[in-house]
C-alpha cells in the first residue's frame, strides 16, 4: 500500500553501530547489514512506487568518526553501486546524491558519478543519497548561490519557493515522512529545510533490522496523522463557518 499524498520519505538509518556491538561484531559489520537493509527498502519503496526517497548515509558531522569507519562506509557505498547498478537501472530506479561529495576519495565520486549517469533516464522511484551532507550546510551554500545571482543582476529579493527549490543540492519535494531509527529522537541536521512539514517517526529498531513490514506499519500510522500544513482540520474548517 500506498498512501497516495506521500510524495518524499526521509530515512535516519540509526543504529548500525550498536546492532554490530550487541553482536560482539565490529562497527563495520553493522553498516554492512544496514547497506543490506538500505536495499531491501529501497526495493520496498519502488514496488510501493513511493516516488522520492532520501537516505542520511554519511554527514557533515560523520568525519568526526576513526578513519577506519569511515573507509568502511565509502567502501560499502562503492560497492553497493557497483553491485547494484543494472538492477537499479532495471527497476527503473534513479540514483541522486545530495551534499558535498567532492570530499569524497575520488574512486567513490567516479562510481557514484557512473550511477548517476546509467540511472539519469528512469522514471520510478528516484533515490537521494546523502552523502557529506549537512542540512544546515545546504542552507548556507543556497545563501551564497543566492547572493551571487543577485550580485550580478544587481537587484535584492528573497528567493521564491521554486528558485529555493533550485539552490538546494536535490531540488526534490519537500519530506512528507521522516523515519529515525536507533531509538534517538532527533533530527541531526537533516533535510533541515525540506523537514519544514514532516511528520516524524522515531522508531526504536536498530536500522539493520527495519523491515518492509515495519515500513508498512508506519505509512499506514502516517495516514491516521492530522497533516494542516499551518491550516485547518476539515472539522474545524466546518465548525468556523
Ligand atoms: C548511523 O548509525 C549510520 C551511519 C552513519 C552510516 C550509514 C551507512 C550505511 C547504512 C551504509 C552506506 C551504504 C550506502 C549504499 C550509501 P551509527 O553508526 O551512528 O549507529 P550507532 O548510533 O548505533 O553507533
Amino acid at each position: 500500500m500506498k498512501p497516495e499524498s506521500i510524495q518524499h520519505i526521509a530515512f535516519i538509518m540509526d543504529g548500525n553501530g550498536r546492532w554490530a556491538t550487541a553482536r560482539g561484531m565490529d562497527r563495520s559489520k553493522g553498516h554492512r547489514a544496514g547497506m543490506e537493509a538500505l536495499e531491501r527498502i529501497v526495493m520496498a519503496c519502488s514496488e510501493r512506487k513511493l516516488p522520492y526517497i532520501s537516505f542520511y548515509a554519511f554527514s557533515t558531522e560523520n568525519w568526526k568518526r576513526p578513519a577506519r569507519e569511515i573507509r568502511a562506509i565509502f567502501l560499502l557505498m562503492e560497492y553497493f553501486f557497483r553491485r547494484r547498478m543494472k538492477d537499479l537501472a532495471s527497476q527503473n530506479i534513479r540514483i541522486l546524491i545530495s551534499g558535498d561529495w567532492s570530499a569524497l576519495p575520488t574512486r567513490s565520486r567516479e562510481i557514484a558519478a557512473r550511477c548517476i549517469r546509467e540511472t539519469a533516464q528512469c522514471t520510478g522511484t528516484t533515490v537521494n543519497l546523502c552523502m557529506n551532507y549537512g542540512g544546515q550546510m545546504e542552507i548556507r551554500r543556497a545563501c551564497a548561490l543566492w547572493a551571487a545571482r543577485c550580485q550580478q543582476s544587481g537587484e535584492f529579493s528573497i528567493p521564491d519557493e521554486s528558485e529555493m527549490q533550485e539552490l538546494l543540492y536535490s531540488g526534490l519535494p519537500d519530506v512528507d515522512l521522516m523515519i529515525r531509527t536507533g531509538g534517538d529522537h532527533r533530527v541531526s541536521n537533516f533535510l533541515l529545510y525540506q523537514m519544514a512539514y514532516a511528520e516524524l517517526f522515531f522508531s526504536d529498531i536498530a536500522w539493520p533490522d527495519f523491515s518492509p513490514g515495519d515500513l508498512d506499519s508506519i505509512l499506514q500510522q502516517f495516514e491516521n496523522r492530522d497533516r494542516r500544513l499551518g491550516g485547518l482540520s476539515l472539522a474545524a474548517q466546518s465548525a468556523a463557518q
